[in-house]
């Protein structure tokens, strides 16, 4: 299957909460290269997610962007070996500071392993989306967002603007499942890949809203 597109969609989102029922999602305060996202999230949620139950996430760190995603979404289970890589650096296990910073999201599981042996035990089970943000490299980003692929009608993956190796990866992802390839380009850069059966329900909620605006 071919990408429509063979470079990723301009992705514009804009940063308020008329797209909420309730307030923003509340700004964690621990260090993360996701910050200001969460301004954003709602607006993309509401264009790519018609479904909001689960969430899976490769790659939790101190919990940024489990705390976003754990208020948008009914659960979330993060998946991190929670000593870090040689892109985000190296450290002591600090899973129990993870776990104290989201102590307060009864919404969210923890789970302490190398995402490698967390998709060979593949218990079949799908999530509405899933987020990847682990080593920014081509290996892990390709893998773990093939896997993710076949698991979620929505993928996230950071970083995309800010390490090389990321959105050429994408893109072969989307080219390799027939996916659109689309781009938030700040914070960092965000890639949406939604499924194609998805895109009827994003024209609808496009034309219902009519504030989204798409470039090639
Ligand atoms: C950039 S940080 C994640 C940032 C986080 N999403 C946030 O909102 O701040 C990357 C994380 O991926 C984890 N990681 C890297 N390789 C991994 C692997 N093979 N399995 C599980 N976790 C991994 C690291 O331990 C690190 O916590």
């Amino acid at each position: 299957m071919k990408a429509i597109h063979s470079t990723p969609i301009l992705l514009d989102l804009p940063l308020n909460d008329s797209w909420l029922d309730g307030p923003l999602p509340v700004s964690p305060t621990v260090p993360s290269g996701w910050t200001g996202l969460e301004r954003v999230m709602p607006a993309l949620v509401a264009q790519f997610c018609p479904w909001r139950g689960s969430a899976l996430e490769f790659g939790c760190e101190y919990g940024y962007s489990t705390s976003v995603l754990a208020q948008l979404f009914s659960h979330v289970t993060a998946v991190d070996w929670f000593v870090g890589d040689e892109h985000s650096g190296v450290r002591e296990d600090y899973y129990a500071i993870a776990r104290s910073n989201l102590a307060h999201r009864a919404n969210v599981t923890l789970v302490q392993e190398d995402y490698r042996r967390w998709i060979a035990h593949d218990d079949r089970q799908t999530y509405d989306l899933i987020h990847v943000d682990m080593l920014h490299d081509d290996e892990t980003t390709y893998r773990a967002g093939l896997w993710a692929a076949s698991h979620a009608p929505v993928i996230l993956f950071h970083d995309t603007l800010a390490w090389p190796e990321v959105a050429p990866a994408v893109l072969r992802i989307a080219e390799k499942t027939g996916r659109e390839f689309w781009n938030y380009p700040h914070c960092h850069g965000l890639g949406v890949l939604p499924e194609k059966a998805h895109e009827a329900y994003c024209k609808a909620a496009e034309n219902l809203h009519g504030k989204f605006a798409r470039f090639a």
